[in-house]
């Protein structure tokens, strides 16, 4: 089985790709080459996903190595009010987040339809299923992938191809403690909010796409699932 997993430099795609190592090829993408060296792949491609490009290029390694498995995980985020939006950031978040998974989704299924197998997972966020204030472009284009999915999840069902997003709620990485930071609260304040009270580790969004990638879950296509420790209870 062929893995390609973006955004596994570090965080929740890294701990994605250590995990798939046991069921697959894993290829990894990212910016940082040092990073994507280090990790023992079957080959990586070093990308900008806002750079039309570079992105095209990824799309042609996807073609050249038959990918079963494509976990769209690279993701930015921003802070800001909806009256700050600068058409820039607009642009740029829309491109990593939702315009290059819709794009390499594009490049990957040909081969998936030929082979009448295929798993796309896409990361999404609470923040898309529940909405999260100063974070409207991060919220919108996360949501974005939660219509993509259920889109493409029923168009490709008889093809045996499943497609599902994971909805992380809080997420122990960079990125998770950069929000923390931009954030109006507290680290404290926001543990205070997570009905389980405790952050969630990458290694659990990890063993939930393993298990989305398994036969046993061949059932499974077009979902929304929330892995939030809680948070989204009761919506
Ligand atoms: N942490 C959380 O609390 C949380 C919660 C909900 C959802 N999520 C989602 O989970 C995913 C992973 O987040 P994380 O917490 O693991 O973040 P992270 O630690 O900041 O890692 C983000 C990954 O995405 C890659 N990436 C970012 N921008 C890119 C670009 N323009 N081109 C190519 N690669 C890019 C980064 O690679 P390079 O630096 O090498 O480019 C890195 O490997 C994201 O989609 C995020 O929205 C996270």
């Amino acid at each position: 089985m062929n893995i390609l997993v973006t955004g596994a430099s570090k965080g929740i795609g890294r701990a994605i790709a250590e995990n798939l190592k046991a069921v697959g090829q894993v290829h990894v993408t990212g910016r940082n080459e040092e990073a994507l060296k280090s990790f023992d792949s079957a080959g990586y491609f070093v990308c900008d996903l806002a750079n039309e490009d570079e992105l095209i290029q990824l799309g042609e390694f996807i073609k050249e190595n038959s990918i079963d498995v494509l976990v769209n995980n690279a993701g930015e985020y921003i802070y800001g009010g909806i009256d700050e939006v600068n058409l820039s950031d607009l642009n740029h978040i829309i491109s990593v987040n939702l315009k290059a998974p819709i794009y390499l989704m594009n490049c990957v299924v040909p081969y998936m339809k030929s082979q009448r197998f295929g798993r796309i997972i896409n990361i999404g966020s609470i923040s898309g299923v529940m909405g999260e204030a100063h974070a409207s472009l991060y919220s919108s284009t996360k949501a974005g992938l939660i219509g993509l999915s259920k889109a493409a999840g029923l168009e490709l069902a008889e093809f045996g191809i499943t497609v599902n997003t994971i909805n992380p709620g809080w997420v122990d990485t960079e990125l998770g403690k950069s929000s923390i930071e931009d954030s109006e609260f507290s680290e404290d304040e926001i543990l205070e909010c997570i009905p389980q009270r405790r952050f969630v580790k990458p290694e659990e969004v990890a063993g939930l796409v393993k298990y989305l990638i398994s036969a046993e879950a061949k059932g499974i296509t077009g979902q929304s699932i929330n892995l939030c420790a809680g948070l989204s209870v009761g919506i």
